[in-house]
């Protein structure tokens, strides 16, 4: 679980994201087999113009880099020659880091930081090579959970930047600038774009993660609020905070708006079912959540509250369907239970007020609960409270308390203490059961 806005020096939030850094790495930092034999391995095969093959020389015995001989007749290797592939092109990679890979430096340009010589010419011109940046992704896959921690993405909502920490050390170890009051932060599958709402200018801003250059300016149809990705990351999907309300659709491929849905009111936030099928939207001024179909990219159904639509954290069946939507609402110290199914609310839990009494010196009263999650287990549920200043643990999917994390308190000068305001909750993506269970104390009841 990730901390809270209150890290380092107050500093109000609205956004507190994790690049999911682990996404695209195996879990061992074991080179991926599937990978190399799908896309690396024909790149080996392929004629580039001006070029000869890899393959036209390195079948050639002696070469470290050596690679298998194509049976007769045949086109492409076979099973067990894949295999031998892949052993020999593993042994001139350093698993998780490109810049260090004979593989890919051997054969690329000095002037684009390759070997000074390789007598099978410069195949690769740049490191923007299609191929060369398929090499790249092989050889990054691999890195092993602890060389590639966890980045926590904090959008400044009052700044003009974007910090990116680094969780293992607390460390701000990278700023985008140039984006005047970012609001919402999502990431690409492969974690090589971010994508940034950017209320300033009313657009998204595309970010190249590992430069931290913005890359594209997409006008967006209004002002934004929240943003979120569809599951193959093809789309990204915006919610726009003017009436009568709609969601921006901006398809990743192109850079280019594609469609705006409508909705039920301005949008605040926008989030998709785990199963990728749908997108939720809330609003706060019409009070509702509105669940789109991502395949018609159209409103499906709805719910109405009582109550402005804040965070919302989604159940999953076991065939991965949407059991359960938990809603934040305006003004609730708790959450509304949605049954997916049955399209109503079927209950409403208020949180304990302790061990804290906090939220009105800071005036938050109108969000006494904002920030919830399901873990990636699946098994409980986890949500703010300024109030009492800790986060609660729900165990799913009966919905018991089973205990809180209190929060630290701050100190501002001339002020008596105040709590730390969380205002979102996320998931590292290395989070597994244990380390959510050492960090839980026993319930106040
Ligand atoms: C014209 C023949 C030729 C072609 C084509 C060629 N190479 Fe080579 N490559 C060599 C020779 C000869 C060496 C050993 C001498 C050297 O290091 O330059 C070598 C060395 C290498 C090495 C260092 C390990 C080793 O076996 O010595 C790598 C890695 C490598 N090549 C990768 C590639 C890749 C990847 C391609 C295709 C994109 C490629 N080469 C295309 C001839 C070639």
């Amino acid at each position: 679980m990730a901390g809270a806005c209150g890290m380092g020096p107050p500093r109000r939030c609205r956004a507190l994201s994790c690049a999911n850094g682990t996404e695209f790495a195996t879990p061992n930092g074991e080179l991926d087999y599937e990978f190399f034999k799908t896309t690396v391995q024909p790149i080996f095969l392929k004629e580039r113009p001006g070029h000869a093959r890899c393959y036209g020389c390195h079948i050639a015995s002696g070469r470290v880099f050596h690679l298998a001989t194509l049976s007769p007749g045949l086109s492409d290797w076979t099973e067990e020659q894949s295999r031998q592939n892949f052993q020999s092109s593993s042994q001139l990679v350093v698993p998780g880091k490109p810049q260090s890979s004979r593989l890919l430096l051997h054969p690329l340009a000095p002037e684009a930081g390759g070997d000074a010589f390789h007598s099978g010419g410069r195949q690769f011109a740049s490191q923007e090579d299609p191929d060369w940046t398929a090499l790249g992704q092989w050889v990054r896959s691999a890195a092993s959970p602890s060389s590639h921690a966890a980045r926590i993405y904090l959008t400044n909502s009052a700044g003009n930047t974007v910090d990116v920490i680094e969780s293992s050390t607390n460390q701000v170890v990278q700023v985008i600038r140039g984006i005047e009051l970012p609001h919402g932060v999502t990431f690409s599958p492969d974690g090589n774009r971010v994508y940034i709402s950017n209320e300033s200018e009313s657009i998204l801003d595309v970010v190249d993660r590992e430069s931290a250059k913005i890359v594209k300016k997409v006008a967006l149809s209004g002002h934004p609020n929240n943003l979120t990705i569809t599951k193959g990351g093809g789309r990204v999907l915006v919610g726009i905070r003017e009436d009568p309300g709609s969601v921006d659709v901006i398809e990743t491929k192109s850079l280019e708006r594609t469609k705006t849905i409508s909705v039920d009111g301005s949008v605040h936030k926008i989030f998709v079912t785990p199963d990728g099928k749908y997108a939720v939207s809330g609003s706060i001024e019409n009070k509702a959540a509105t669940v789109i179909d991502l395949k018609t990219e159209k409103a499906a159904w709805e719910v109405k509250f009582d109550r402005g639509v804040r965070p919302m954290t989604f159940e999953s069946n076991q065939d991965g369907s949407t059991r359960r939507i938990f809603v934040q609402l305006s003004g609730l110290n708790g959450f509304a239970v949605v049954d997916f199914a049955s399209r109503k609310e079927v209950a409403r839990i208020v949180l304990p007020e302790h061990p804290g009494v906090f939220g009105s010196a800071e005036e938050r009263l109108g969000t006494p609960s904002h920030g919830i999650g399901v873990a990636p287990d699946g098994k409980s549920l986890w949500v703010n409270s300024t109030i009492a200043n800790a986060v609660f643990k729900y165990s799913l999917p009966e919905l018991q308390l089973v205990g809180y994390c209190p929060l630290p308190t701050q100190q501002p000068a001339n002020h008596a203490a105040i709590g730390a305001v969380p205002e979102w909750i996320t998931f590292t993506p290395d989070v597994n059961a244990s380390t959510i269970r050492t960090r839980e104390r026993d319930p106040y009841l």
